[in-house]
């Protein structure tokens, strides 16, 4: 029998070896001078590197929302006013996309109003089941609150998509959109802009 176990003689790397230790390397060498031009951009400028999509603008009643929404703990699932977590939905910018008394109507009847099964709130035992235990006073203070997180048209909020024509948005829809869709749907950039969502 031959002896396999001998010392391996010393093979030097190969062409192709080479090459993409190389190429390697060349990616390493740019995340790493990538990640310290992004440390410094965000050390040096006073631009958020994302653009604030988002704005309020509270009346007296929308302060008190806000203050039982953060009482009431809603900031647990909840992101408002860029304070808070992501377990549930974004509400910053909602008011763009719900009325106040969709809103109101959500709180106190989730499961209607989506016209579906939530996952959170509606009743016990789901985690959020006391929303709609509050007092109608309560959650008519935080739907006004809600109401007056607005988002810019053409964020990711907004259901209403940035202004001025969008050549790629138009090739999009016809490269993608089934025919029978044009008559189901309407296209949402022929309505009018507006604040509020349905009803
Ligand atoms: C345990 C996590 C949790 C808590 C606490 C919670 N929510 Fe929610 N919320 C959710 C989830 C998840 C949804 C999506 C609907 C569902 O599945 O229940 C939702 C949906 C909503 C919506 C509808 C958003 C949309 O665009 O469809 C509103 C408004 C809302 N919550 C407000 C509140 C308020 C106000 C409070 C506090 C009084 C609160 N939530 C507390 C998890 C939570």
């Amino acid at each position: 029998m031959k002896e396999d176990n001998q010392q391996p003689t010393k093979q030097p790397f190969k062409t192709a070896e080479k090459l993409l230790f190389i190429v390697a390397g060349v990616f390493v060498i740019f995340a790493i001078i990538a990640y310290g031009v992004m440390q410094y951009v965000m050390a040096t400028s006073d631009k958020p590197i994302f653009e604030q999509k988002t704005h309020y603008n509270l009346t007296a009643e929308g302060r008190k929302g806000s203050e039982i929404f953060r009482h009431a703990a809603c900031t647990e699932c909840h992101r408002a006013m860029r304070g808070g977590t992501n377990m549930g939905n974004d509400l910053d910018g909602i008011g763009s996309k719900h009325s106040e008394q969709w809103i109101e109507r959500f709180l106190k009847d989730p499961e209607n109003t989506y016209g579906d099964k939530t996952m959170d709130h509606g009743a016990a035992p789901k985690q959020a089941a006391y929303v709609a235990k509050m007092s109608d006073q309560d959650r008519h203070l935080m739907a006004v609150y809600l109401s007056e997180l607005i988002s810019d048209q053409g964020s990711a909020s907004s259901p209403v998509p940035p202004k001025g024509e969008s050549p790629f948005i138009d090739s999009m829809i016809k490269t993608w959109a089934p025919k029978a869709w044009k008559e189901k749907y309407t296209d949402i950039r022929d309505k009018k802009p507006s604040n509020q969502g349905e009803k």
